[in-house]
């Protein structure tokens, strides 16, 4: 299903990289006309992406007017928290563009879990006009990947990877003693594009068992969107244990 694998030299030509692709699969998406959708990334890999996103000629070459922002997962924190993926994410992004306030869907870390991850599903429903029986459609889904294989927030051996009927649910990480808020498979494996960034030879080795060994008690294995592209963007240390003839 890997429709495109992409490695660059470092991590700054990787960050060039995928602002090129965000902006070409959000320029073409609006070119459809009406809004289109954007799932940012936590942690720590995309702030390079999102501060040449923030800045020209990436940001010229899309309207940010007619985007929703919404995010993969947050952690259980408030936004004035450094933990906090909204946080960095308007750092970097949102505060440098001209996305409406009422367009970017931040996840109420500050809320009790379950009850900010309800309201969180309402409200992306209802930012993409999809009915309660409906998946919404995000035009590009923006993921990372951990070193036990986690991505958004869908940790192994979680009860929200079994999850089928949800698009936004809680997760408490025991490895982590945190809660996180996390959209699950079925918004995710339903979007036009999903586009994975990872960096660093930390990942090396998990990054092998997800692409080439696919072993399936690792979550990120599970990001399969059904009729969307998928597009993993690498730097070569992060490549660095992946085979040339088995790269898919
Ligand atoms: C988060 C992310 C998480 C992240 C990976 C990789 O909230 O932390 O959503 O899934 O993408 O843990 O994080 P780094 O980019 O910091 O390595």
């Amino acid at each position: 299903m890997v429709q495109g694998l992409e490695v660059f030299p470092t991590a700054a030509a990787l960050a060039r990289g995928a602002a090129e692709r965000v902006a070409v699969v959000l320029d073409g998406a609006l070119q459809a006309g009406g809004n289109a959708s954007l799932a940012l990334s936590g942690g720590s890999t995309p702030r390079s992406l999102y501060e040449l996103l923030s800045e020209p000629p990436c940001r010229d070459r899309i309207d940010w007017t007619r985007l929703h922002i919404f995010w993969g997962d947050e952690r259980c924190v408030p936004p004035e928290s450094a933990e906090s993926n909204y946080r960095m994410a308007q750092q970097t992004l949102l505060r440098h563009v001209k996305t409406p306030p009422h367009h970017v869907h931040r996840m109420r870390g500050e809320l009790p879990p379950a009850g900010a991850a309800r309201a969180y599903e309402l409200e992306l429903r209802s930012a993409l006009g999809a009915g309660p029986d409906e998946i919404p459609r995000l035009s590009l889904v923006l993921l990372g990947l951990g070193e036990d294989g986690h991505t958004a927030s869908l940790f192994p051996n979680t009860p929200v990877l079994d999850e089928r009927r949800r698009l936004i649910a809680e997760v408490f990480v025991e490895r982590l003693a945190a809660s996180r808020i996390t959209m699950t498979f079925p918004l995710l494996n339903n979007a036009r594009t999903v586009m994975f960034l990872v960096s660093g030879g930390s990942k090396a080795a998990i990054l092998r068992s997800v692409l080439q060994e696919h072993r399936p008690a690792l979550p990120a294995t599970g990001v399969s969107p059904q009729a969307g592209e998928l597009f993993w963007y690498l730097d070569r240390d992060a490549a660095s244990h992946l085979t040339e003839r088995e790269i898919p």
